[in-house]
């Protein structure tokens, strides 16, 4: 077994250009973007837990990659983590897999809803859902998330309002939720079901990021609320935020209802999208039977990171963090600087040297916010803190 270093493993700086990793990439960065501060794209700069590259070390070694089946312990693992991490008992037959989340989402909407239909979502939220949902010629209606006095809440009255209409189907649910960083509790989401179920609205719940929960917060998933939740949802999980192993994992389709879920496995058939990769299978395996100390480091590391935000942002007047409950994508408001739409996206870029996701790729709720990766070594953090509070401090002298 490799030896996992609890003192600080994720202060090891990792060139990400060293492969064509997105988040540092021309694409994403901009021409001459090579140093920025990258906090746009939604992945960790920490190598995966040591027991997922031994894993794959191992496989590697195996030298022979034809084809091959799933590993028989890899939903087992699942069920336990599942079980032991957030008390929520699935079904091992229960569970399908897919390519990644997007491909299950935009699986789920095609097969449960009718071009034309109206798909729910509720902004700010991931971008994707916008995309997936434009691309699959669903309409797309929002019930905008409110914000008030730093936090984010749902619009009930709203939801229930749009859910009625017949031509609503289904809702993307975003629980913990990207990029606010709520991590939605019980009666919220047993409010959203219950209207839900009341006007026949299937529940889509993308729970990507529900391992990773910060202290005095808890994950619950949507189908752990009961029968009656779990009969009208299908949750799509991954072990790729979790883990940071985004490019080389698949995700999985948790379906209760067996008419639904034998309508996903003949579409994951049709579609071929039911194939085995051996390095994604073992390092899910790995993940989920020993990553557990691993993750928990890697929140206390991401908390201390929070922390510094938190008292940096302190001394810049104008800018707020939206304080977040989970993720590792932080929400931070800097319409107090008073700047248009375009001038902050260039301050950030030229004074303050940050690459950010903008806050209106979200919906319009968004304008004057900016999504901001942390999963970074605090290093790089504190600079990335420091030329903010420089590039401010000149914008108000
Ligand atoms: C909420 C959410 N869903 C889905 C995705 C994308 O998942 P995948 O790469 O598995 O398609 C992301 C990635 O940032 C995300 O934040």
């Amino acid at each position: 077994m490799l030896q996992y270093d609890p003192l600080s493993p994720f202060d090891e700086e990792i060139n990400r250009r060293d492969v064509p990793a997105l988040k540092t990439h021309p694409m994403v960065v901009g021409l001459h973007g090579e140093n920025l501060f990258a906090a746009g794209v939604a992945d960790m700069d920490f190598k995966a837990p040591p027991a997922v590259l031994e894993a794959m070390q191992k496989r590697l070694d195996h030298g022979v990659f034809g084809y091959e089946a799933m590993p028989a312990g890899l939903l087992r693992a699942l069920v336990r983590w599942l079980q032991q991490q957030h008390n929520w008992e699935v079904a091992k037959d229960h569970i399908l897999t897919s390519p990644n989340i997007l491909t299950a989402l935009a699986m789920a909407a095609s097969l449960f809803t009718d071009e034309g239909d109206a798909v729910i979502v509720q902004p700010p939220v991931f971008f994707d859902f916008f995309d997936v949902l434009n691309e699959n010629h669903r309409e797309i209606v929002q019930n905008p998330l409110i914000f008030d006095q730093g936090l984010y809440r749902m619009d009930f009255e709203d939801l229930e309002n749009k859910a009625s209409r017949p031509k609503t189907k289904m809702i993307y649910l975003c629980n913990p939720h990207n990029p606010v960083g709520r991590v939605w509790g019980e009666q919220e989401l047993r409010t959203l079901g219950d209207i839900c179920k009341r006007h026949g609205v299937l529940v889509v719940s993308d729970e990507m990021h529900g391992d990773l929960v910060f202290s005095g917060h808890k994950y619950t998933p949507f189908a752990s609320l009961g029968p009656k939740y779990a009969a009208n949802c299908i949750t799509c999980i991954s072990p790729a935020k979790t883990f940071n192993i985004a490019s080389c994992c698949a995700s999985f389709t948790l379906i209760a209802d067996e008419d639904m879920r034998k309508a996903f496995q003949v579409e994951n058939s049709r579609l071929s999208v039911n194939k085995n990769n051996p390095f994604a299978n073992v390092a899910m395996q790995a993940a989920y039977s020993s990553g557990a100390p691993w993750l928990e480091a890697v929140i206390a590391y991401l908390e201390n990171n929070v922390e510094l935000v938190r008292a940096a942002l302190r001394n810049i007047p104008g800018v707020e963090l939206v304080e977040p409950e989970g993720t590792y994508l932080l929400w931070i408001n800097f319409n107090g600087l008073g700047l248009g739409l375009d001038e902050l996206y260039t301050f950030l870029r030229k004074e303050a040297q940050w690459s950010v996701t903008r806050g209106h790729s979200f919906g319009k709720e968004g304008q004057g916010f900016a999504r901001v990766n942390i999963a970074c070594t605090r290093a790089k953090l504190e600079t990335a803190l420091g030329n903010l509070e420089l590039a401010a401090g000149r914008l108000h002298s």
